[in-house]
């Protein structure tokens, strides 16, 4: 089979145009669908994903129904969520393919640890391709790991079985924004050669000096590591998070086999 080829330039020039757009054009601040054919093709995509052990162990759900759609932005905190031209929340899912052995008279075993590894695995990769086709088409859209924000609140109004867990959500639209170049970590501290390099202070120092226009708010000049700290420092967000998630991955028998309290 032979594929149209990229030259390299094109391949930077495609990746460098990428952009997480947060606001959307829209018709008077209702969403405009996507043409069924472009609606059509990203969905495609995403199904293209490869997949550990042919299982696909993800399922997204789409949000059409407006009241659903504020609902879930309400939950996130991603008020895009009501006015992208798609958004769906993304999850990894382990509910299926227990049917599946099940209808066909096999007992699932047990892996709850495996569930989270190829789950999200799966999702993520199914995501990932949606996203870079809907950019593909001159989309440009958002992840929103916001979802942790109201788990529990989005797993009853979704209807989530058992087995099934959000990962992030994700809008796409025509940007309505201009949204900056961001950076990212310089490549050595992140693609190591046959051992892992653990970066000296000096290359971490950099490296967050590099990262810090991320950052930037308004006028306000960016402070990556204080960012960071706002999320995984001691008292940060994602400390809080921690014990929901907990919760719901028990509820959900995805990962967190007990609710013991988090220590
Ligand atoms: C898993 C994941 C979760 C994210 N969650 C949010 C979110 O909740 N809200 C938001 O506005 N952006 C979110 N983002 C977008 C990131 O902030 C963005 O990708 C990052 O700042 C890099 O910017 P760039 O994609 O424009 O290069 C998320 C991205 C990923 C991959």
């Amino acid at each position: 089979m032979t594929r149209p080829v990229q030259s390299p330039e094109q391949v930077r020039a495609f990746f460098d145009a990428h952009r997480t757009v947060r606001q959307y054009v829209t018709a008077d601040g209702q969403p405009i669908p996507l043409p069924p054919e472009h609606l059509d093709v990203i969905l495609h995509a995403a199904q293209r994903a490869p997949t550990d052990a042919t299982a696909q162990l993800y399922s997204f759900v789409r949000l059409t129904d407006p009241a659903v759609r504020a609902r879930v932005a309400e939950l996130t905190t991603n008020a895009h969520i009501a006015t992208a031209s798609e958004a769906f929340v993304v999850c990894a899912d382990v509910h299926r393919v227990r049917r599946v052995l099940e209808v066909a008279g096999y007992a699932p075993g047990e892996w709850p640890a495996i569930a989270v590894h190829f789950g999200i695995g799966d999702a993520v990769m199914a995501g990932t391709n949606l996203l870079t086709a809907a950019e593909m088409l001159g989309y440009q859209g958002c992840w929103i790991g916001g979802v942790l924000n109201g788990l529990p609140g989005i797993v009853e109004l979704l209807a989530l079985p058992e087995g099934v867990l959000p990962f992030a959500a994700l809008t796409i639209g025509r940007p309505a924004e201009d949204t900056p170049y961001r950076p990212r970590v310089p490549r050595p501290l992140v693609v190591h050669t046959d051992t892992y390099h653990v970066g000296t202070d000096d290359e971490i120092r950099e490296a967050t000096e590099i990262m810090n226009p991320i950052a930037a708010r308004g006028d306000r000049p960016g402070d990556w590591a204080r960012l960071l700290n706002a999320y995984f420092g001691a008292g940060g967000g994602m400390e809080k998070r921690e014990p929901v998630l907990r919760e719901v991955m028990a509820a959900q028998s995805v990962g967190w086999p007990d609710r013991s309290p988090v220590t």
